[in-house]
């Protein structure tokens, strides 16, 4: 028996067994999700969207010290392209994640305070944004798209009514 064959014996237990767990794991995989498993996703993400809508156009202290809210110059998330990050932004020098951009207007046009970016508020404002970019296409490294002409207004918040799971209630 030359070597060859030698080590390959020694090997070929071993691997018959990976291939064999592998092959369990496959079959093991969970089912697809249940109907009310959907439902109890679709809940979890409504309600952080609608978390989300309330601070875009709410204007709470932390997050903006001159009375500007995200919608004044983002109204229904216009311009904010959700679908396009990470991209390269000219002002850091660098590639940003989407929650970046959101504490820069935080930090920049609203002089407020930057979120911790792993906050359930931070994830509410991308669920409310990437909820209404649904369907819209990924354009990686499209600057800016703008959705709508908006002439932004100095003011504590916009005078909606809230669905009362954010803030302004
Ligand atoms: C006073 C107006 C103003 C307010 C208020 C404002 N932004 Fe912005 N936002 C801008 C401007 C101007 C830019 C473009 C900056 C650039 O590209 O350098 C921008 C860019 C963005 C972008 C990146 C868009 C892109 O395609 O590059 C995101 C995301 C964003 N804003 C989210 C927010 C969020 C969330 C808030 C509220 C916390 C907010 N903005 C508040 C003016 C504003």
């Amino acid at each position: 028996m030359n070597i060859q064959s030698k080590s390959l014996r020694r090997y070929a237990a071993p691997l018959v067994a990976i291939a064999v767990l592998a092959t369990a794991t496959l079959v093991t995989a969970r089912e697809p999700f249940t109907k009310d498993e959907l439902k109890v996703m679709d809940e979890k993400l409504t309600q952080s969207a609608k978390r989300g809508y309330d601070m875009w156009y709410g204007a709470r202290a932390d997050m903006s010290s001159n009375g500007l809210a995200c919608a004044n110059c983002h109204p229904d998330a216009a311009a904010t392209n959700p679908q396009t990050f990470p991209k390269y932004m000219p002002q850091a020098d660098r590639v940003m994640a989407y929650r970046e951009m959101i504490n820069w207007c935080i930090e920049n046009p609203q002089a407020g305070k930057a979120m911790d970016v792993s906050s359930s508020d931070m994830v509410a404002l991308e669920s409310y944004s990437y909820y209404l970019h649904r369907g819209v296409a990924i354009q990686t490294g499209l600057q800016t798209r703008q959705t709508a002409g908006f002439e932004p207004k100095n003011a504590r918040g916009l005078n909606v009514k809230g669905t009362g799971i954010g803030f302004d209630k």
